[in-house]
């Protein structure tokens, strides 16, 4: 990867400037993410969501990479810790009735077993608890483990309400360094919550990146600079949020777009070609 693109998060830590995703491939996962990690990728995000994602299936992945040239600490691995809501009521991978803070720390548990590994890079709070009070628990338990050695560093995701960062931002010790969200028109590409972000120091990651933007896809803007750098409007597109510093996550299941997301460092987008990219978004 280019070293123009080495993102540091506040603690120091590098992140890669964009995340495979291995959520809804189940039984593919674990050949996916060795795809993927042969291919380049260096950051792989799952969680443990039985529902959505095979945890176990990337802990196989990363068995079978590491130790051929690639070392665990080349790899940004985060998971999730997600509410009982957010679970199948068929496999929740912790003890239903167990208090938030059983529940975070079994999680994490399984996690690390999963994975195979004895830490988590970052561990991210899934999305906002039933109420503050719960979402304050969840977070002390993970600032525990952060405390352990366990986890490195602590996220979030699906919080569209800059309010409640701001507040649980204040309120805690270990502050968050990513908010994984979608990316969608719908909360104004969270323009504010993603400027809130660069001010303290925290990386945006999107998702639903392509599939919740086809008509920024077909825009004759993006048509019109794709032609003109050769470039597919996914690598465009791409190119643009990571121009605006905004890491991106990318599921793909086809190797030539794995190196197609991952070549678009190749060329630049100049400053008139972004506004107009902007305006596309509504962002100007
Ligand atoms: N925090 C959360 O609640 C949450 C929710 C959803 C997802 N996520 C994370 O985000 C990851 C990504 O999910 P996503 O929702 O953004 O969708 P995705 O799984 O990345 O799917 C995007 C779609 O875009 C296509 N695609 C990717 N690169 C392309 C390219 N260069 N050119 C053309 N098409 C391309 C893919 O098709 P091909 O396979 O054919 O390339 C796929 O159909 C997930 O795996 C998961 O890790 C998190």
């Amino acid at each position: 990867m280019n070293t123009n693109n080495r993102f540091l998060t506040s603690t120091g830590r590098v992140i890669p400037w964009c995340i495979y995703g291995t959520a809804w491939k189940k039984e593919r996962t674990a050949n996916l993410v060795v795809k993927a990690i042969e291919a380049g990728f260096r950051g792989v995000d799952t969680a443990c969501q039985p529902r959505h994602y095979n945890e176990s299936q990337v802990g196989d992945a990363l068995k079978r990479v590491l130790g051929k040239g690639i070392r665990r600490e080349e790899i940004y691995l985060q998971t999730k810790y997600t509410a009982i809501d957010g679970q199948d009521p068929k496999s929740v991978p912790y003890t239903v009735n167990a208090s938030v803070t059983e529940q975070v720390n079994q999680s994490v548990e399984v996690s690390l077993k999963n994975l195979q590994t004895s830490y988590i890079d970052t561990l991210i709070l899934h999305s906002p608890m039933r109420d503050y009070e719960q979402t304050l628990e969840a977070w002390r338990t993970m600032e525990s483990i952060v405390a352990s050695g366990q986890v490195y560093q602590l996220g979030i995701s699906n919080f569209y309400d800059l309010a409640l960062v701001e507040r649980l931002y204040e309120d805690v010790e270990v502050k968050p360094v990513v908010l994984q969200n979608r990316f969608y028109q719908e909360t104004g590409y969270d323009k504010e919550l993603r400027e809130f972000c660069s001010n303290k120091g925290m990386f945006y990651e999107s998702f639903w990146t392509l599939t919740a933007n086809p008509h920024v896809l077909s825009s004759n803007a993006i048509k019109a600079i794709a032609q003109k750098h050769g470039k597919t409007a996914p690598q465009i597109f791409f190119r643009f949020l990571n121009q605006s510093r905004v890491v991106f996550l990318t599921g793909t299941c086809d190797e030539q777009h794995m190196l197609e997301d991952l070549s678009i460092l190749e060329f630049e987008l100049s400053e008139q070609e972004m506004v107009l990219i902007r305006l596309v978004l509504g962002l100007e």
